[in-house]
């Protein structure tokens, strides 16, 4: 639900440069306009449901790809440090609440800077979370 919601909030803008020409991707339609909002307020929502408490973070017998915290050590984490948590989704929340305000006042280009901001947010709490390799990565040698 988090990420097709992020998705429809971050896919509404873009600018595609190709042999055919630059395209500016943005919605033009009340329709188009109403779509990234559903998108964003799905996204709103689903932060709400991230506040429940007890919740598994992946199905039964799932496994960590590379990387990744194995979900029962995510889990465990999610106990011992939920004011993080929910912190970090009070990041994502307040975020599309810059996209929601650009979406109503179809300003194109804060919508694309939310958007960015939106992306950090995600990850703030992906690299305290999630993933299991540091953020920065040792140059390897030369
Ligand atoms: C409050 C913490 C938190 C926030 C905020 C958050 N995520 Fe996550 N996300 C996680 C955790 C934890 C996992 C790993 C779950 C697991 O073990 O599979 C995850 C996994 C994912 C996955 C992989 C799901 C899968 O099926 O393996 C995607 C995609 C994802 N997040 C996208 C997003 C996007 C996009 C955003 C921002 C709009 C976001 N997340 C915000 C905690 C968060």
């Amino acid at each position: 639900m988090v990420d097709p919601a992020a998705d429809g909030v971050w896919d509404a803008v873009a600018v595609i440069s190709n042999e055919a020409g630059v395209e500016k991707r943005q919605p033009r339609t009340p329709e188009e306009w109403q779509a990234v909002r559903a998108h964003a307020m799905m996204l709103l929502e689903a932060m709400n449901l991230l506040l429940i408490e007890g919740r598994r973070v992946a199905a039964p017998g799932a496994e960590a790809h590379f990387g990744e915290h194995p979900p029962a050590q995510i889990e465990a984490m999610i106990k011992e440090n939920r004011p993080a948590f929910i912190g970090f989704t009070e990041g994502v929340r307040q975020t599309t609440l810059q996209a929601l305000a650009a979406i109503d006042k179809q300003d194109v280009q804060a919508l694309v800077v939310a958007g960015g901001h939106l992306d950090e947010a995600c990850e703030a709490c992906h690299i305290s979370f999630w993933y299991s390799i540091p953020a920065t990565l040792p140059k390897a040698a030369k």
